[in-house]
């Protein structure tokens, strides 16, 4: 069982910033990740079609013979983490309790900011998250609906992306905030034209990190960690339509050496 693989799946590129993370710091797993590419965004689309979205990404995971799932996608966590849980017999984790736990972490001014796609915001999953933690805290948000084809775009850092973010980061009541929650696993690519908007005194929360200790821990208490010793580690990666956007980004996330990436219909 221990041998089996981890399933990692995300509406498109964002969950490659997790996939990293995942294989730095379990070198001896052995990874799928599917990529939903053909319906990216998932943030713009209703509750019920996320939930439906989500589960068809599990039954493919799940017929590979995954021993756990990441949910590599804040909407997809959002709206779906509690019901995937209960339809699948593995460990299924998401991506918003590690970012909030490493926001409090850091986070001295009691002032935190999230930003993610419209239908993580409006679920105020963040928001609830953080209080059911620590009541004092207060949380300002705002949806940023255009990073994410931006990213898909591969346009992580221009001209334009850069007056997005301005316009939208406007419109965040910053005064105190010293932690700011990157909600959506797109967002850690467009970490520098964010930081070039807020400066330095706001820290980027990137749960990416935070969740692969995370999935270690969950590995490690339900006895499903690959030995040291394995050998067969490999990463597979699916996606729902092909684009060669794709293929770069994951070239550059995985450094340089990518297997074919399979196009899948679910
Ligand atoms: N990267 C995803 C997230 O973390 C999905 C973005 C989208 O598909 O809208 O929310």
């Amino acid at each position: 069982m221990s041998s089996k693989p981890i399933g990692i799946f995300d509406s498109g590129v964002g969950g490659l910033t997790v996939l990293a993370a995942i294989r730095r710091l379990l070198p001896h797993e052995s990874l799928i990740y599917l990529g939903d590419t053909a319906r990216v965004p998932y943030g713009n689309k209703s509750a019920e079609t996320i939930l439906r979205y989500a589960e068809e990404c599990c039954t493919f995971l799940a017929k590979k013979g995954v021993k756990a799932i990441v949910i590599a996608c804040n909407t997809a966590s959002a709206h779906a983490l509690p019901y995937i849980q209960h339809r699948f017999h593995f460990p299924i984790l998401g991506v918003v309790e590690p970012g909030v736990e490493e926001a409090l972490r850091v986070n001295q001014s009691r002032h935190i900011g999230v930003i993610g796609t419209f239908a993580t915001i409006q679920s105020e999953i963040y928001a609830k998250e953080l209080k059911k933690r620590n009541a004092s805290v207060r949380v300002s948000s705002v949806s940023c609906p255009l990073f994410v084809p931006l990213v898909e775009e591969d346009w992580c850092d221009n001209e334009v992306t850069l007056a997005v973010a301005e316009k939208y980061l406007k419109n965040l009541g910053r005064d105190g905030m010293d932690a700011l929650i990157l909600g959506c696993t797109h967002y850690p690519l467009l970490k520098k034209v964010i930081g070039e908007c807020l400066g330095p005194q706001i820290a980027l929360i990137d749960s990416a990190e935070a969740v692969a200790i995370s999935l270690q821990k969950c590995l490690a208490l339900s006895a499903l960690k690959a030995s040291d010793t394995f050998e067969g580690a490999g990463v597979e990666l699916y996606v729902t339509d092909l684009t060669h956007r794709f293929e770069t980004i994951a070239r550059r996330f995985l450094e340089g050496d990518i297997p074919e990436v399979k196009r899948v219909t679910l």
